[in-house]
C-alpha cells in the first residue's frame, strides 16, 4: 500500500475551495483534509491535504475541531460519483461526524465554546480536522452524549430509528426481519427494536467465522440470527420459533436477498428498501403484491433531515437516541479508529467484503 500524499492544495483549487465556503480568510495554523476533485476510485482519488489558510469565524459562523468521521457507503458512492448527492468539486469527503465548538463569535447565541456538535445538512464535508460554517448547519448534541455514538447518529442510527417508526405501527412483541443486519444500520436496528421491545430477526451472509458474528449480534439483542443460506433451507414456522410473523422487513440489500425476507412478512406487510450492497434490483413476485398485499416502499434519510429542520420531531429523536446511549442501551457498532493520515487502509476497509467493522477517521488537532 503506498504512502498517503501530503500535500498543500494548489491555489486554483483553493481558491475555488474556498469560495464554496463563502467566507473570509486568513492564514493560521494547518489543518487536514481528505479532498477529491474528481469522481472516481476512492482508493485512488481521494489525497490527504495539508490547507493553511483557515477560514476566518465571523459573527454567523463557528469553529468546529472535528473529533471523529464514519467512512459510510453513501461516502463511498458519492466520491465514486453515482450517489445522487454531487458536491462542486473540489470536495472534502463525509457527510457526517461529530466535534466539539473551539472558536465563536457573540452573534451564535444557541452555541457555545465546548458543546458537541453534528452536521445538519448533507454537504458539511467532514473528514478534515476543523470546520468553519455557519451556526445554523450544525445540531448541538446533549451534553454528555458518547463521542463516537455521536460521530454515527445522523446517517445510520437516525435512519434505522425512522424506519422502525414510520411504517408500521410496531407495538412491543411484533417482528421485525432485517438483512445486512451486521451493518452498522443493522446493528442500530436491532438494538433500537431491543430497546422498543421488538423481535428481530436477522440475516447476515455465510462467511467462515459466521457464530462469532452472530453471538455479537445476539448480545446487542438480535432475536434470532440466520444466514443467508440457513434462511433458503428453513421454513417459516422452523424460523420463527413461534414469534409472530414480521410486520416490517428493513432491505439494504436487493436482489435474491430482499425476495426471500419480503417471503417472510406476514399479509399487510412492509419492506422497505434502504440500501441496494448487492447492486442488484428489488424484483417483487406478483402475488406478493396481489394476495399478501406486501408493502413496497424506500426510504432516504437525507429527504427526512431536508424535510425536517429543526423540527420538534427530529429533537425528540435526537434526544430519545442520545438518552438512550447514555443510558447504555445503545451502543456503537463495532468499530476501527482510522487517524486521517491512514485514511488509505480506512477506505479500503470500508469497500471490503465481511469486515463488520466501521471504519472511524480520527483527527490530530
Ligand atoms: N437510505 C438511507 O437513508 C440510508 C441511510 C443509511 C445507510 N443506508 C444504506 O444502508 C446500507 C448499509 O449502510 P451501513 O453504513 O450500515 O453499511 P456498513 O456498516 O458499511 O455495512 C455494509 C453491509 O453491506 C453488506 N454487503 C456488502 N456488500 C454486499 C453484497 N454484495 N451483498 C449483500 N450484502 C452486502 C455487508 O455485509 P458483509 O459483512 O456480508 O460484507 C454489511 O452488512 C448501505 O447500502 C447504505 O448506503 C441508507
Amino acid at each position: 500500500m503506498s504512502a498517503p500524499i501530503i500535500r498543500n492544495i494548489c491555489s486554483s483549487r483553493r481558491a475555488f475551495f474556498h469560495r464554496t465556503l463563502s467566507l473570509k480568510k486568513r492564514f493560521s495554523s494547518s489543518i487536514h483534509a481528505l479532498i477529491y476533485d474528481e469522481y472516481g476510485d476512492p482508493t485512488k482519488v481521494v489525497q490527504l491535504e495539508t490547507l493553511n489558510d483557515l477560514p476566518l469565524v465571523d459573527k454567523k459562523s463557528i469553529r468546529i475541531k472535528m473529533l471523529a468521521s464514519p467512512i459510510n457507503p453513501a461516502d463511498i458512492n458519492t466520491i465514486q460519483g453515482i450517489y445522487p448527492v454531487k458536491p462542486p468539486l473540489p470536495a472534502v469527503g463525509g457527510f457526517e461526524g461529530v466535534g466539539e465548538v473551539v472558536e465563536i463569535k457573540s452573534g451564535a447565541s444557541d452555541i457555545k465554546v465546548g458543546d458537541m456538535v453534528i452536521p445538519a445538512i448533507n454537504s458539511l464535508g467532514t473528514w478534515r480536522s476543523q470546520v468553519v460554517c455557519p451556526s445554523d448547519c450544525v445540531t448541538v448534541l446533549p451534553e454528555g452524549t458518547p463521542r463516537l455514538f455521536a460521530a454515527t447518529l445522523r446517517v445510520n442510527t437516525c435512519t434505522s430509528y425512522r424506519m422502525l417508526a414510520d411504517f408500521q405501527d410496531l407495538q412491543a412483541g411484533d417482528t421485525v426481519i432485517q438483512n445486512a443486519a451486521n451493518s452498522g444500520a443493522g446493528q442500530m436496528a436491532i438494538q433500537i427494536a431491543a430497546a422498543r421491545g421488538l423481535k428481530t430477526i436477522n440475516i447476515v451472509r455465510d462467511r467462515p467465522n459466521v457464530d462469532e458474528l452472530k453471538a455479537h449480534l445476539h448480545n446487542l439483542g438480535a432475536d434470532i440470527v440466520v444466514t443467508d443460506t440457513e434462511l433458503r433451507m428453513s421454513s417459516p414456522q422452523k424460523l420463527l420459533q413461534g414469534l409472530p410473523k414480521p410486520k416490517l422487513g428493513l432491505n439494504a440489500v436487493g436482489g435474491k436477498s430482499a425476495i426471500s425476507l419480503m417471503k417472510y412478512l406476514q399479509n399487510g406487510g412492509t419492506m422497505v428498501t434502504y440500501g441496494g450492497m448487492s447492486k442488484q434490483p428489488v424484483t417483487v413476485p406478483t402475488g406478493m403484491l396481489i394476495f399478501n398485499d406486501i408493502k413496497v416502499v424506500g426510504y432516504w434519510m437525507t429527504r427526512w433531515h431536508d424535510n425536517n429542520p429543526n423540527s420538534v420531531e427530529a429533537a425528540r429523536m435526537f434526544d430519545e437516541l442520545c438518552q438512550w446511549s447514555k443510558e447504555g442501551r445503545l451502543c456503537i457498532p463495532r468499530h476501527r479508529l482510522v487517524n486521517i493520515k491512514d485514511y488509505k487502509s480506512g477506505i479500503e476497509s470500508a469497500m471490503a467484503d465481511f469486515t463488520t467493522e466501521k471504519q472511524i477517521l480520527v483527527f490530530d488537532n
